[in-house]
């Protein structure tokens, strides 16, 4: 069984990664109906926060049922970090997660994500600072290292631990990787195999398929998968996985009639939360995984891509639905 602080998380947790533009509640619900056990928000900027940048103070927002679920902050400055601290804790999450991983350019510069990773006394100093400001669980995100030559994922593990980081997401990337080549997962078992690591090591990177999650598990004998991408407009990723822990088998993928419930929801509940214009423009992203490998479909997918209004969006479902109704997904 895992657990993140007092958060009993369940044997070798799913837990959706932090993704911006994507892991917004509506997404995040999706994706916990469908057997997430843990949820976190996109990043959100520490320097946003204490402006109270309305961008910023939208990404608090939390629900009920996706919990347990964690916010993710980045920022390099303390003061900020702390004051960030308390206005995430207001916010009544469970779970309080420093992004020290974010590998773009324009984070990276000011020193935060995976920038700290050039100062790992100021990485391990700023969480020994967070975790003594909140009685939340504070948790870390990070990447291998900077580069292939500074690789000290271990010690640096161990560091966080020790003052107190509750557990840690480890993508198996250098920053200087940004996302090209294969996630290397065993620097993250070795993490994962010194016997003094006692929190939690969940491995993230390039989990897309059932057997994968299964071979982070079994293999690499880590704690849990953080899985991204492979979420996108699949939320029904997670409940591939489980089902395939539990029985070796591959389940059914989502019929037609699923896939178009979720779009459907997905799109009613961004509405919802952020209004018609945003509602409509963010959720677009998810369309081509949720009817991926349907021929002859650009017509409709440019529909759904390019409408502005949800009335026309909300059409297009239907019509996919009655012209491709029948049509068989593989896997
Ligand atoms: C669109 C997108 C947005 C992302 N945003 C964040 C973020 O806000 N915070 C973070 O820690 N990682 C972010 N990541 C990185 C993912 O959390 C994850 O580490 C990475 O995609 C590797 O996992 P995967 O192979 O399962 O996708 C993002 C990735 C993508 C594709």
């Amino acid at each position: 069984m895992a657990k993140i602080g007092d958060i009993d998380v369940g044997e070798f947790p799913l837990l959706l990664a932090p993704m911006e533009d994507v892991s917004d509640p509506p997404f995040r619900a999706l994706c916990k109906e469908q057997g997430a056990d843990v949820v976190y928000t996109e990043f959100i900027s520490s320097e946003g926060l204490i402006r109270d940048a309305a961008k910023s103070v939208m990404k608090l927002d939390i629900y009920e049922k996706e919990r347990p679920v964690g916010i993710q902050i980045f920022g390099a400055i303390l003061e900020s970090m702390l004051r960030s601290v308390e206005i995430v804790e207001a916010s009544g999450p469970d779970i309080i997660d420093i992004n020290f991983g974010c590998p773009v350019k324009k984070v990276v510069s000011k020193g935060a994500g995976a920038g700290i990773l050039k100062d790992i006394d100021l990485m391990v100093s700023l969480t020994k600072a967070m975790v003594k400001h909140t009685k939340l669980p504070i948790t870390v995100k990070t990447r291998l290292g900077w580069d292939d030559d500074s690789i000290k994922i271990v010690e640096v593990a161990e560091r966080l631990q020790d003052v107190g980081c509750k557990a840690i997401s480890i993508h198996g990337r250098t920053r200087a990787q940004m996302y090209k080549g294969e996630a290397n997962w065993h620097p993250i078992a070795e993490v994962k195999n010194n016997s003094r690591m006692h929190i939690p090591v969940f491995g993230n990177g390039d989990v897309d398929t059932p057997e994968k999650a299964m071979l982070m598990r079994d293999k690499f004998g880590l704690d849990g998968a953080m899985i991204g991408r492979a979420s996108i407009g699949y939320p029904w990723f997670f409940k591939e996985v489980k089902h395939f822990f539990k029985t070796g088998t591959h389940c059914e993928p989502p019929t037609m009639q699923e896939r178009v419930d979720a779009a459907r929801r997905h799109l009613e509940m961004a509405i919802d939360w952020k209004g018609e214009t945003l509602g409509v423009f963010e959720t677009r992203r998810h369309y081509t995984n949720y009817f991926k490998g349907i021929p002859h479909f650009k017509e409709h997918r440019m529909k759904m891509v390019t409408s502005d209004d949800s009335t026309d969006v909300f059409a297009a479902f239907d019509e996919v639905l009655e012209a491709f109704g029948d049509f068989e997904f593989s896997r």
